[in-house]
């Protein structure tokens, strides 16, 4: 077998990771459903409602809707593979399992960039509430200081603190975390629905006209149009795949993960629906879909400014909650692939206090807070999305090959119809992918081509599957 298509065996059920290297399974379905709802509901609906509705108009509804099918689909896909294969890695261990090892080093070098592009993309959302809210109480921080270079600052400084601080609060312990990130779920999920109170009253249909001002689609890397809405809106929707790189973490895997991803998922997407019709409804979208607050924006002009303080102030102490999630998840993913052989053994390593790869998390949060400290947000948005729709696409065709070939062996859950989630699910994300913006699809490519030579330099040779 070439080391391209050689795989890991499938475990054996009710089987764990080896002794040495395990994760201790501290984790129950109550903590993934804070953890996923924590990583999902974020910087997509609180800030990137705001983009797509620039590049669809009111019709970023229909991106939500397009986008939600996609991920609904990718999410049953991982519902059925995270029982199944319940160990660290998500996407990475399920493409390992059943593509072989050369899918699964590009799944995984596509999740390293998502979680660190996604981390620090929301802690960019986060700043611009954070901005706002200290202007409103006469605390504004110099321009200079709270944005990228290339919008004219110098560094965008709240951005770069607030990833330290979530790093923080990973490294101090995973029990304790997710206990925390659980109150702050609450809060996040308390100002949406305070939202949709306050905006709804205020529906005005003709708000919605024209409700498609820019067409639907204008080709690949287009940057207009309902589908290029959707390839960024996507970005609100994933999340539930942190809670699958838990399962090892978790102590009924069966039970937990299906609750954790299907409840978290169900749940948003709801949320997402009131919230766009609430939105757009409220007032024209041009009125808001530049503001680094939008939410707050609509909520000051048809609520009050008290009302928009509130909602800032809940984004503002809640968001950190999707940072949390992702940098959790990408520590995982460095863990298990450095357990794997494919990275540097010294990643996997665990700390005795808390049971975490303590000094994985510190090394990638750095990174991830030069990141946010220097990149705008739109362009972060859309290159964690391309890392994404790989590894999703990746999940929906796992689900099809092993349905194929292991069609017998059991599943604690059954994706339904999968013969329809399945191709829905991977044709969904390669149209997503290639709605995304030019540069973004270029940028990925050079990444993945640094990718390439990393594996055929060093991990090809360092993988246990090797000799
Ligand atoms: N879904 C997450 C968010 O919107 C990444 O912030």
């Amino acid at each position: 077998m070439s080391f391209v298509t050689r795989r890991k065996a499938l475990p054996a059920l009710g089987g764990g990771a080896p002794k040495s290297h395990g994760l201790k399974p501290t984790l129950s379905w109550p903590h993934l459903v804070a953890l996923g709802v924590g990583a999902i509901v974020g910087t997509g609906i609180y800030t990137l409602i705001g983009v797509g509705a620039e590049r669809a108009g009111p019709a970023v509804m229909l991106a939500f809707v397009i986008a939600g099918i996609v991920c609904v689909c990718a999410a049953l896909a991982y519902a059925e593979l995270a029982t199944m294969i319940p160990e660290s890695g998500s996407a990475y261990t399920y493409s390992y399992t059943t593509l072989g090892e050369g899918a699964a080093w590009m799944v995984g070098w596509s999740l390293i960039l998502e979680y660190t592009v996604v981390c620090s993309a929301v802690a960019v959302g986060w700043a611009g509430y954070f901005s706002g809210m200290m202007e409103g109480i006469g605390m504004g921080l110099p321009a200079v200081l709270t944005s990228a270079p290339s919008q004219g600052g110098i560094v965008n400084l709240p951005a770069v603190v607030i990833v330290a601080a979530v790093a923080g609060l990973l490294v101090a312990g995973t029990r304790e975390s997710a206990s925390i990130n659980a109150a702050l779920v609450v809060v996040k999920i308390a100002a949406l629905i305070a939202f949709v109170a306050i905006a709804l009253p205020h529906f005005n249909p003709a708000n919605l006209k024209p409700f498609m001002p820019y067409g639907f689609s204008h080709g690949i890397g287009a940057e207009m149009g309902v589908m290029a809405a959707a390839a960024i809106i996507f970005f609100a929707f994933y999340g539930f795949d942190a809670v699958a790189t838990a399962a090892e973490e978790t102590r009924n895997p069966g039970r937990d993960l299906t609750i954790g991803i299907i409840g978290s998922m169900v749940a948003c997407v709801a949320i997402y629906i009131a919230v766009a019709v609430a939105a757009l409804g409220a007032m024209p979208f041009t009125d808001f879909m530049k503001s680094p607050e939008p939410l707050s924006h609509i909520a000051r002009t048809v609520g009050s400014d008290l009302w928009a303080t509130l909602i800032a102030g809940a984004a503002v102490v809640a968001l950190p909650t999707v940072i949390l999630a992702f940098m959790f998840g990408q520590s995982r993913i460095f863990f298990v692939m450095a357990r794997d052989g494919l990275l540097p053994r010294g990643l996997a390593h665990v700390s005795e206090r808390s049971g975490g790869p303590v000094r994985v998390t510190a090394g990638t949060a750095v990174l991830m807070a030069i990141i946010a400290g220097f990149i705008p947000l739109g362009d972060l948005a859309a290159l964690a999305n391309a890392g994404t729709l790989v590894a999703f696409a990746s999940v929906g065709l796992c689900l099809m090959v092993l349905r194929r070939r292991e069609p017998g062996r059991p599943r604690v859950f059954r994706a339904p119809v999968w013969w329809l989630v399945g191709p829905v699910a991977i044709l969904g994300c390669v149209y997503l992918f290639f709605s995304l913006p030019a540069s973004t699809q270029i940028n990925f490519v050079i990444w993945n081509v640094i990718g390439v030579a990393v594996y055929l330099l060093y991990s090809r040779r360092s993988s246990l599957l090797n000799g």
